[in-house]
């Protein structure tokens, strides 16, 4: 991963900002690439360090990092359709058609099951956290709040959106690796009903984090949503933490899903070691996922 200069970078317009940065779109000059620069509101390398080992198509690469004095900004690639949050609000009226629902569904899903396999848990899933590229690739962003779920690092448990937390992250504010199953329900959610967000009939994120809690009260499923979807989100948003499946399992839900309903999996009747991986699936042996790109399903 590269150091840039920053003399080497043409900053232009704000794309978007959050409580720890202002990102812009901008220009590095040496490769003449369009990019994402993410200035961070302090010095604080930690999400560079999480950032910079992560490699997966539905998660933003770090090209690299410049350090000058008080500034610390990361040059990301730049996904040119905006977060999911804006493009479900531009599209508020306009439900998505199903085989994009289910493949964006898979998309988001697919990067957390990479950070599981990597010990990492996200901490900070949301539909703002979630970019679009020009290929309409949905790709995670913000590591901000991650966390290395071996390590001891506290975390500050007010950090992040009351509306995305599970009740045990509001309770008892102990790590969980089931905190970003319960936010991908909601994800989920969003993308089936064309929202983007959650809970958005509450007056205050405080109010959000009651309901949830205290009256276990979860987003009503669309009557359109198919059984197995809804059985699955349910299960995702589960009070109880050890309910809630493994990342591998969604994914499977997911990708099983896609296959009964024909949704626009083109190559995956010709692939035989999809094939060969789906028939280990059936019988429960399989450990292994799918993931897309350009409209091909690979198995890793
Ligand atoms: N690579 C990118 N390409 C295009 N837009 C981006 C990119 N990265 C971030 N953005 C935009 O900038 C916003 C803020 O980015 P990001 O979430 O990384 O910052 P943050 O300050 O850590 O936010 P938060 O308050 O959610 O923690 C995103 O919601 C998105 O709209
Ligand atoms: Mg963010």
């Amino acid at each position: 991963m590269a150091t840039i200069k920053k003399l080497d970078l043409d900053i232009g317009e704000e794309l978007g900002s959050g409580g720890f940065s202002t990102v812009y779109n901008g220009l590095w000059k040496t490769p003449n690439k369009q990019v994402a620069v993410k200035k961070l509101n302090k010095v604080d390398f930690q999400e560079i360090k999480i950032l910079q080992q992560l490699q997966h198509p539905n998660i933003v690469t770090l090209y690299g990092f410049v350090h000058e004095e008080m500034d610390l900004m990361m040059v990301l690639e730049l996904c040119e359709v905006g977060s999911l949050r804006s493009y479900l609000e531009t599209n508020k009226d306009k439900p998505l058609p199903p085989p994009l629902t289910y493949d964006w569904m898979l998309q988001a899903a697919l990067p957390i099951n990479y950070l599981r396999n990597n010990n990492i848990e996200h901490m900070d899933i949301k539909t703002d956290n979630y970019v679009i590229n020009s290929n309409m690739v949905l790709k995670l962003t913000d590591f901000g709040l991650s966390q290395i779920l071996e390590n001891t690092r506290s975390y500050s448990s007010e950090a992040g959106s009351w509306r995305w937390m599970p009740p045990e992250r509001l309770r008892d504010h102990k790590l969980s690796p089931k905190f970003d199953i319960y936010a991908l329900a909601l994800v989920f959610w969003c993308l089936l009903t064309c929202r983007p967000l959650p809970f958005s009939e509450y007056p205050s994120e405080y109010s959000v984090a009651e309901a949830v809690c205290i009256r276990k009260e979860r987003p009503p499923l669309p009557s359109t949503c198919p059984e197995p979807v809804g059985d699955l989100i349910e299960a995702c948003w589960h009070d109880d933490r050890s309910k809630r499946p493994d990342i591998k399992d969604v994914i499977i839900t997911l990708v099983l899903h896609k296959f009964t309903f024909g949704c626009n999996i083109k190559p995956a009747s010709s692939s035989p070691v999809l094939k060969t991986r789906m028939a280990q699936t059936n019988t429960g042996k399989c450990i292994d996922t799918a993931t897309q790109t350009d409209g091909k399903y690979f198995v890793f």
